[in-house]
């Protein structure tokens, strides 16, 4: 049987959480999948850095644009991040080769994802990015295909593991922003900029594509109303807490009479809830159907281990040659509407 070949581009959490999923399970993927997964080449900044794991059976590419266009893959993956840059670029020198394209970019998709996808569809190729949203939930594949009988009318959730790393830790412990931020540093949490966490923009970046999956539009990110968590003080914590409140970073779009309604902010739910008592770097999607009711997933947002798996459900779906291409349905424009949300779960 002819192997899956993979491009990795970004050698820093979740690409080193790829490379050790392939060596480690290499029996088990071909079992899962009917052939062998194998890395061709890799790409990074520093081709000097000790990583922690045996790269020197891949081809070393300094540019990562000439990784997607070689002859010798299948598949590329892109695991470097950015808005644009050279994960934008090298993902557009894929699709344009004829690579499928697997990713963890949230920050890209949501800006460029409905052309690249249109790039994608030109070209015959798929986008998968599954560790894009809610890093090791399977959220994605729930709502194109568990749920794909549904009409979705609502999905919510907090979405970002720094961001309710910080908030639970600084109700338990009542440590301080810097000590947190560098226990989210050491676990492999931040995005490059953490800003983009703190400020809610990750998050936001994810219910952009969430939504977009959900209700069939295109990604909407400018029509999100963002606020993130740098304002949260300890004795905002505490007075939410005498109240019988917890203070999490909640995503949620839904459908409405108006429209479409996108927000990310910081909001006050029942500590006793699901939601309240979410910690650390859990995540939890809340997604609501006209047949099923309510689903709620909750697992690990971040970190090496689960986004390198949520990267590799999408790399086993391709090595089994599924091409569904997840942006999906054609784009309808949903009039965005002032939120007002209910019944949390
Ligand atoms: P990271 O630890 O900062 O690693 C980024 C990697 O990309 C590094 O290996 C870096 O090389 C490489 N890189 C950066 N710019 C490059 C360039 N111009 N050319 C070649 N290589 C370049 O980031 P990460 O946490 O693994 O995140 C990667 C992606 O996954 C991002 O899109 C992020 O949003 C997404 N994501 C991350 C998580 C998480 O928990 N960390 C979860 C879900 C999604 P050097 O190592 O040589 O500097
Ligand atoms: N920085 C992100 C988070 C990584 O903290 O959730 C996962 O997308």
């Amino acid at each position: 049987t002819q192997a899956l070949r993979l491009g990795i581009a970004g050698l820093g959490t979740v690409g080193v959480g790829v490379v050790k999923i392939v060596r480690r399970h290499a029996d088990l993927l071909q079992a899962r999948t009917g052939r062998p997964i194998v890395i061709t080449a890799v790409s990074a900044r520093d081709a000097a850095k000790d990583r922690g794991v045996n790269l020197s059976d891949y081809v070393w590419e300094t540019d990562p644009v000439a990784l997607a266009k070689r002859d010798d893959i299948d598949v590329f993956v892109e695991l470097m991040g950015g808005e644009n840059g050279p994960a934008k670029a090298s993902v557009e020198a894929a699709l344009a080769s004829g690579k499928d394209v697997v990713t963890a970019n949230k920050a890209l998709l949501a800006i460029h994802g409905q052309d690249l996808a249109e790039q994608a569809e030109a070209t015959g190729r798929v986008i998968r990015f599954e560790a894009a949203v809610a890093g090791g939930i399977p959220v994605i594949k729930s709502l194109t295909e568990g749920l794909a009988g549904n009409e979705i009318t609502r999905v919510m959730g907090v979405m970002n593991g720094t961001c309710n790393y910080i908030l639970t830790r600084m109700q338990s412990q009542e440590l301080g922003y810097n000590a947190l931020f560098e226990e989210c540093a050491q676990l492999g949490y931040l995005e490059a900029d953490p800003n983009l966490d703190v400020g809610g923009i990750d998050a936001a970046h994810k219910l952009a594509l969430l939504s977009s999956i959900a209700f069939g539009t295109k990604p909407n990110f400018d029509g999100i109303q963002i606020e993130g968590i740098q304002h949260i003080s300890l004795d905002d914590i505490h007075q939410a807490a005498d109240m019988g409140y917890r203070i999490k970073l909640l995503g949620v779009a839904q459908r409405s009479a108006r429209g479409l309604e996108q927000r990310m902010q910081p909001c006050l739910v029942p500590s006793a809830s699901a939601l309240g008592q979410l910690e650390g770097g859990t995540n939890m999607v809340v997604i609501e159907g006209d047949a099923v009711d309510q689903v709620v997933l909750r697992g690990p947002g971040a970190g090496e281990g689960p986004t390198a798996s949520a990267v590799m459900g999408d790399v086993c779906d391709l090595a089994r040659g599924l091409q569904i291409s997840t942006f999906g349905r054609p784009a309808t424009s949903l009039q965005e509407a002032t939120p007002a949300i209910t019944g949390l779960p």
